[in-house]
């Protein structure tokens, strides 16, 4: 058994340079698909999530050339395969497939997807954007097919933003015939990521970024190059590891407006940081005030840095509130937390943090993606030893996550342990 094993309390200084975007990449792999020809998209983190969908890609017969932070996709050998389910459901991403097939096929079988299990993650709204555009969906248990006769634009309206349903429904629109207008999109940067990667293949989307996209579907689409963003959710959690431990810690390569949220509330906290146009440079600042966090879609606060900045919030003086309105169940790193001396109460979705907290290494266990970077962050902050269980979480979303940090002078290494 690998096992994450920390010795907290060092001072992090240097730079850490922020890698692809998970969210991104792992939408732009599947979407390579859709191209007639080669594809080359740059700046792809080197992280199991990424792997898993080369495999995919590999799977179904397309050529998959894999070289540092870049990977070439030819599609034009790939086959309408059922995908094992072994192999969907190591990663919710795995249901872009189901958009890129029907989009070209006009025919998808495959599994549920999988994912962190953070809540019930139901994909009702894909589904609707699919039938919209023509699609009839047929379930037999966690397995659907997916059939469609022709393609049409329609007008989809989402019940919530779901980054998912915008995607998927995006990935479908751009091959249908006439014009599609999503209402209520999501507005994620990586949806806009997607956007520009299809529009580069020469798709017709306006809009990404805001409530309603508009899409002029077109018979094909060509290989091009694009590149993938620098992940957010990476840069926030490097930027809460300065606000703990760092001394001018400089978190690089970094679009400062994805985590604006953050900073602001950082700012709120009264934590020193200097933001520059592709940098932030933080320090560890003492008497931290409390602040209330509601997460969101974006620009809202990102549910994905609510359990890394819960470790923050635990070194502020006095009550802090955090309340979790994107999935049901995001909350199983704290009893961790308080095993290692915080104070939190757990009241449905919304967490109270009473602090300033002395936190205590101790052994805990990453049970989803971003619960296992809020305890790497705890572990940094800790007096003593902090060991992390069932790291293969964490190394689903962070690239070199124990090469960057120790970089930056953290004593952090995977150690196998029986
Ligand atoms: N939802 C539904 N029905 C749907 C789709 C979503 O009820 O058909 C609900 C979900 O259950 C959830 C909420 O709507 O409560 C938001 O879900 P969304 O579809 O927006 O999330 P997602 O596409 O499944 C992506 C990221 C998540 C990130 C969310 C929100 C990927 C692969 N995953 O998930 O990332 O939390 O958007 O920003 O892009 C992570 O990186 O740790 C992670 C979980």
């Amino acid at each position: 058994m690998k096992v994450l094993e920390i010795n907290g309390g060092k001072k992090l200084e240097g730079t850490v340079r922020i890698s692809g975007s998970k969210n991104a990449s792992v939408a732009l792999i599947p979407a390579a698909i859709l191209a007639d020809s080669e594809v080359t998209i740059c700046n792809v983190p080197e992280i199991t999530d990424t792997d898993a969908l080369a495999e995919i890609l590999d799977y179904l017969g397309a050529t998959v050339k894999r070289a540092s932070e870049s990977i070439v996709v030819d599609p034009s050998t790939i086959k309408n395969k059922e995908i094992p389910e072994e192999m969907s459901n190591k990663l919710r991403a795995s249901y872009y497939f189901m958009a890129v097939l029907l989009a070209k096929f006009k025919h998808v079988e495959m599994y549920f997807p999988g994912g962190c299990a953070i809540g019930a993650r139901p994909i009702d709204q894909t589904l609707k954007g699919f039938k919209a555009l023509g699609a009839t969906v047929n379930e037999e248990g966690n397995r659907y097919v997916i059939d469609a006769k022709k393609l049409t634009g329609a007008h989809v309206y989402l019940d919530m933003p779901s980054v998912g349903a915008t995607i998927n429904t995006m990935l479908v629109a751009v091959k249908a015939e006439g014009e599609t207008i999503i209402e209520n999109a999501a507005k994620e940067p990586e949806i806009v990521n997607v956007a520009t990667f299809l529009n580069n293949m020469g798709a017709q989307i306006t809009g990404a970024g805001t409530s309603e996209i508009r899409i002029i579907g077109v018979e094909s689409l060509e290989g091009c190059y694009t590149e993938v963003i620098p992940d957010r959710i990476e840069t926030g959690t490097y930027i809460i590891a300065g606000a703990l431990m760092g001394d001018h810690l400089k978190i690089d390569n970094i679009i400062p407006e994805h985590v604006e949220m953050l900073i602001l509330k950082m700012k709120e906290m009264g934590v020193e940081i200097e933001v520059g146009p592709d940098y932030v440079i933080v320090s560890k600042t003492a008497n931290l005030k409390p602040v209330q966090i509601k997460t969101q879609g974006y620009p809202g606060f990102a549910t994905d840095l609510q359990q890394p900045v819960t470790v923050l919030l635990t070194q502020c003086e006095g009550k802090s509130i955090l309340e979790e309105t994107v999935y049901e169940n995001r909350f199983k790193n704290v009893p961790y937390l308080n095993d290692m001396g915080a104070n939190i109460q757990i009241s449905g979705n919304r967490i109270d943090i009473e602090g300033a907290s002395n936190l205590t290494g101790c052994q805990v266990e990453a049970t989803d993606l971003r619960a296992g970077a809020c305890l790497v962050l705890a572990g940094l902050l800790a007096e003593e030893t902090t060991k992390i269980t069932n790291i293969g979480p964490v190394l689903r979303g962070y690239e070199n996550i124990v090469e960057k940090l120790t970089d930056v002078g953290a004593s952090i290494k995977i150690k196998e342990e029986n």
